[in-house]
């Protein structure tokens, strides 16, 4: 299962959404059945490392992030299963750019957030840092739902 996370400057949520669920993926011992990347859909940040906030929000909780920024290619339509937007704005630019011969299916993150489901990711970039810590927190309970969706149903109870 092949799944790219997508925001617009891919520095603060979608390194986030990547960075979280490849370390639930580490701790259930999934990490086998997915590759996971991350992308923009603007180019303005293309080559730079996440955000320094985002990474210090990231870090509290336990979680590395890495990385370097770059921006949606046609050919991520091809290549991935599931295309997860961060926000609405960010699905419907995937929608303008989704190719006729695109195979991947096409979600927002927070369709899989048993809190709001289908919620936007709010962009912390201008905000202060509780908005960090909100994507975060996000990110952990969206990918885990993610993870037992498309994981093997089961989850080890003591990762
Ligand atoms: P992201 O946040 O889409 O979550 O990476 C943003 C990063 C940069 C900008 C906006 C949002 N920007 O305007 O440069």
């Amino acid at each position: 299962m092949k799944i790219l996370f997508v925001c617009l400057g891919n520095i603060c949520r979608s390194p986030t959404a990547e960075g979280v669920f490849r370390e639930q993926l580490a701790r259930h011992r999934l990490a086998d059945s997915f590759q996971v990347d991350s992308a923009g859909t603007g180019a303005w940040h293309a080559g730079e490392p996440p955000d320094r906030r985002m990474r210090t929000a990231a870090k509290k909780k336990g979680y590395v992030l890495d990385g370097q920024a770059r921006q949606v290619k046609i050919d991520d339509f091809r290549r991935f299963d599931l295309i997860l937007a961060m926000d609405g704005s960010n699905y419907e630019d995937l929608r303008r750019l989704q190719p006729e011969d695109g195979t991947a299916r096409l979600q927002k993150f927070r369709d899989f957030d048993p809190e709001a489901p289908g919620d936007d990711t709010p962009d912390p970039y201008y905000g202060g840092p509780a908005g960090f810590d909100e994507v975060v927190e996000i990110c952990e309970r969206t990918s885990l739902e993610i993870l037992v969706r498309y994981g093997r149903g089961e989850l080890l109870s003591e990762p």
